[in-house]
């Protein structure tokens, strides 16, 4: 296989693992696992781990793969990785995905992200200190994203952390990947670990609590424990949960969330790395910081703390009231009751934001190599290019938060598109380019054979799996999202809007294709005869 282009990359191995963690530990971890998890306990933890088995880290090793490979040419981004693969016209245009998903992610995860900024400096100062209920944290919340009575969610006191995110991203972006995104990892990855293994040891340290729970619709008091909490998380209390559908759609979804495979990212940093760099023991180094993060850190802290304090009926109501109840209403609850809660708080607060960054900071990085790469933007042209687009298409996230306009832009993004850009980039992958081209490539330089038996996972599992999942998604209710079933009136005029903002991006992306293939000398030479000269 040919590679004719030496990148300047990444400065340190551990700098590209913690960079590679990183970009896979988020707010998905502290956040989303919980909510996910939660409503069905530990039943939930089969389907996960057979989709970390059968779907994550095979998927993760194809990104990797295709990451350095497309690298070797020169290519920063999945329209030009793809077209290495499979020199069929469309293939270019099909990795279009891996630009659009990452970046319109960005777009409301830098907002949530931002809040996780604020709640920490509102935790060092106390500010919401009294607010005793999670009907009490509830307001402050609403307060926060300046929910109200009008027709735009604004607070200007939280639009300055919300411009603090904001910037500190376009910065590190615009920086050399060694000398931007390393740095940060290396810094961040490891202050991460420390605040989680803080707060795990404070969870696994609280002393019972009595709660008032409905027994047979009468009052009763019940003392609940943390080994009740972790019960809640590692024991199968209901088999039959496993018959149900939704259970295996949300393990798989997390599954790809939380590793950050199927959004086009991952690609993006794999094509820093040199021809000879191992990916397969590296891979699966940064999928276990990965895993460790979110099910030990995160399934600590979480989970056990909520049942500790809530029950577990409390802990599921708190999670039926929205994936940021727990996080930002239920634990500040918890943190006021404990002594030393304001340094407890502002370590959950700062954690979630080093959590957020880490991912966050490489969401626009496929946009950015792209406008680079293919389309010859000097960098710093480009990082303000996309800073002012980031910045224009952030408004109406923020104005219009209420009107559903995240939740729009998180289905057709963060959820469908990255199950729908999966199946296609492994079909490309284990089909199109082929398993014995694509497991040769895999373990081009490798530091861990891989078992065999992952080859014809690879090959046959994993294609079928993402296949079946879209196909699932078109079944269950795919047509009712596209008509707006069932959304309010007030909100369609929100839900159209994001999708604007979608077509928008992708239109500009197709004609980026289209320009780039026409003009770039780069394309002008066949893959074939690439591959001939080297
Ligand atoms: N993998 C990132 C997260 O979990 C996107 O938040």
């Amino acid at each position: 296989m040919a590679h004719t282009v030496t990148r300047t990359g990444w400065a340190t191995r551990f700098g590209l693992i913690m960079a590679m963690a990183g970009n896979a530990v988020g707010l998905g971890n502290f956040l989303r696992f919980p909510g996910k998890m939660g409503p069905y306990g530990g039943a939930f933890l089969i389907p996960y781990f057979l989709a970390l088995v059968f779907m994550g880290v095979p998927l993760m090793w194809m990104e990797w793969t295709i990451g350095r490979h497309g690298g070797g040419f020169g290519h920063g981004s999945t329209p030009g990785m793809f077209h290495r693969l499979w020199s069929n016209r469309i293939s270019k245009y099909l990795g279009i995905f891996g630009i659009l998903l990452p970046a319109m992610v960005g777009i409301y995860y830098i907002y949530i992200e931002s809040w996780s900024l604020g709640y920490a400096w509102h935790t060092v100062t106390g500010s919401y200190w009294g607010k005793e209920t999670q009907a009490e944290m509830g307001s402050v919340f609403a307060q926060y994203l300046g929910i109200g009575d009008g027709a735009i969610s604004f607070n200007p006191k939280s639009y300055i952390f919300f411009l603090i995110a904001f910037s500190l991203n376009i910065v590190i972006m615009t920086l050399a990947i060694s000398k931007g995104i390393e740095v940060v990892a290396k810094y961040a990855m490891p202050a991460l670990f420390v605040l989680g293994a803080v707060l795990a040891v404070r969870v696994l340290t609280l002393p019972a609590h009595e709660v008032t729970t409905m027994v047979n619709g009468a009052e009763a008091v019940t003392t609940f424990s943390v080994s009740d909490g972790l019960a809640q998380m590692w024991r199968v209390s209901d088999w039959s949960v496993l018959k149900k559908p939704d259970v295996w759609m949300a393990a798989t979804g997390q599954i790809f969330f939380t590793l950050s495979v199927g959004l086009g990212m991952v690609h993006t940093y794999a094509s820093y790395l040199r021809r000879h760099d191992d990916l397969t023991l590296s891979g699966l180094t940064a999928c276990g910081t990965n895993e460790f993060v979110e099910i030990i850190l995160g399934g600590t802290i979480v989970i056990p703390a909520a049942v500790v304090f809530f029950g577990v009926s409390g802990m599921q109501r708190t999670i039926e009231g929205g994936t940021f109840a727990i996080g930002f209403q239920a634990l500040p609850v918890i943190f006021q009751q404990l002594p030393g809660g304001q340094f407890f708080g502002t370590a959950w607060f700062v954690l979630l934001f080093l959590a957020g960054l880490t991912s966050s900071m490489a969401m626009f990085t496929p946009l950015l190599l792209f406008l680079e790469d293919e389309l010859s933007i000097p960098r710093r042209k480009a990082a303000l290019m996309i800073g002012v687009a980031v910045f224009m298409l952030m408004q109406p996230v923020i104005l219009f938060m209420h009107h559903g306009l995240v939740d729009e832009l998180d289905y057709w993004m963060g959820d469908f598109g990255l199950v729908l850009f999966a199946a296609i980039e492994i079909t490309i992958f284990s089909w199109i380019f082929g398993m014995k081209k694509g497991w040769k490539e895999l373990h081009e330089g490798a530091d861990l054979q891989i078992p065999r038996i992952f080859y014809y996972i690879m090959k046959y599992v994993t294609p079928v799996y993402a296949i079946t999942l879209v196909l699932w998604y078109v079944r269950s209710g795919l047509w009712n999202k596209i008509i707006m079933k069932g959304v309010d009136a007030a909100d369609v005029p929100y839900l159209w809007l994001a999708r604007i903002m979608i077509l928008g991006v992708a239109t500009f992306l197709i004609w980026g294709v289209w320009y780039a293939w026409r003009t770039h000398p780069k394309f002008f030479k066949s893959v074939k005869s690439k591959e001939d000269a080297a």
